[in-house]
């Protein structure tokens, strides 16, 4: 069992271990947020949502699934609002274990929580590795899944390589699980950082054995509201509902979800950022002599060639105040590679210095 913490975001975790104390200063490369932060208005608007404090949730959340629906072209029925993308995943596998599910294929390496989420819920995991330079799924190996176990997870883009699975292999992977009754759940938690063309909401209306898990913390930088949602067919998402514990979401974190999604300046912010910030600092890296998977995301994964283990890099970059993700607990990767964020320039060239300094010493 792997004892680095599962998760990014809490460098205090990980500098202890190098007899390093997390000071403000420390560049947060570890947890892959939007580094333009929550929308300005946000600050002012949960000080006026406080008053909700005093009632009760709507406990089914109609006007944040009203808001999510007319934003993804569904019916609010085919929409739950859950406790940030971590709450979606584990009812997706208490759906999948209610419905008597045994077995699931998880697509690795990739996020831990669907393999604990299965296993909390009595699923049998088993793992199909992705593959080669670029970490590609193979087809037919994925298509086997489909008929062979009772949920195929995946995450899409993919944390931690940031690659896409091509929506039309994700199509055949759905037709083949219709007629073997096997559930296909996707990730979806950073597709906002993705071309909206790639998204594979359209599929639901024609395949009711498709769920979709989102997460709002990643676009919006607001890991700290919890605030995520599941989509899929009616009937799965009422069978959701009932296995949910009431009033999940409170009422403030519920309250932000319709002006969140209206503030489509935001997003275009965000979407040129990266548009901008992605390739310059992956054609940087690799400028340095690092290996660079191609992302589609706000994230990269990374490698070195030369002697010296990532373990070494990873500390190396800690002692500069800049903290990359490890990669002990991604299945495959056991910590040869390491994640980082895309963040702002000025932050970049800070880690890209901190980089320069360990191929040059
Ligand atoms: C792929 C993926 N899904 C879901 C989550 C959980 O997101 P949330 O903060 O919305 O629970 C994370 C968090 O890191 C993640 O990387």
């Amino acid at each position: 069992m792997c004892d680095w913490p599962s998760h990014g975001g809490r460098p205090e975790q990980v500098l202890h271990r190098f007899g390093l104390t997390a000071g403000s200063e420390v560049l947060d490369f570890s947890a892959n947020l939007n580094p333009l932060g929550p929308p300005p208005w946000l600050a002012e608007r949960l000080m006026a949502c406080l008053s909700e404090l005093s009632v009760y949730p709507d406990p089914d959340y109609t006007a944040a699934r009203e808001a999510i629906a007319r934003t993804e072209g569904l019916a609010p029925g085919q929409i739950r609002l859950t406790n940030g993308g971590a709450e979606a995943i584990f009812l997706a596998a208490a759906l999948l274990a209610k419905r008597g599910a045994c077995r699931a294929v998880v697509v690795q390496p990739t996020f831990c929580e669907y393999e604990r989420a299965c296993r909390h819920y009595g699923i049998a995991v088993q793992h199909l590795g992705l593959e080669g330079e670029s970490f590609e799924l193979d087809g037919s190996r994925a298509l086997d899944a489909m008929r062979e176990a009772d949920a195929v997870f995946l995450c899409r883009p993919n944390n931690p390589t940031g690659t896409l699975i091509a929506f039309d292999l994700i199509e055949r992977m759905l037709a083949v699980g219709q007629r073997h009754g096997t559930t296909l759940v996707v990730d979806e938690a950073f597709i906002d950082f993705v071309t909206p063309d790639e998204r594979l909401t359209p599929l639901l209306a024609r395949y009711a054995n498709l769920l979709l898990l989102r997460s709002m913390t990643k676009l919006y930088a607001i890991p700290g509201l919890r605030l995520g949602y599941v989509m899929g067919d009616g009937s799965a998402v009422e069978q959701i509902a009932r296995l949910q514990l009431p009033w999940s979401v409170n009422s403030v974190a519920a309250g932000l979800v319709e002006p969140l999604l209206e503030d489509q300046g935001y997003l275009q912010r965000a979407q040129s950022w990266l548009d901008g910030e992605r390739p310059w600092l992956q054609g940087e890296l690799e400028t340095l002599g690092l290996r660079v998977v191609p992302s589609r995301t706000n994230f990269l994964l990374l490698q070195d060639d030369g002697a010296r283990p990532m373990s070494a890099l990873l500390e190396h970059l800690a002692r500069c105040g800049v903290l990359a993700r490890h990669t002990y607990n991604f299945t495959g990767l056991e910590g040869a590679w390491l994640r980082v964020a895309v963040r702002t320039r000025q932050e970049n060239t800070q880690l890209l210095e901190a980089i320069t300094h360990w191929r040059t010493s």
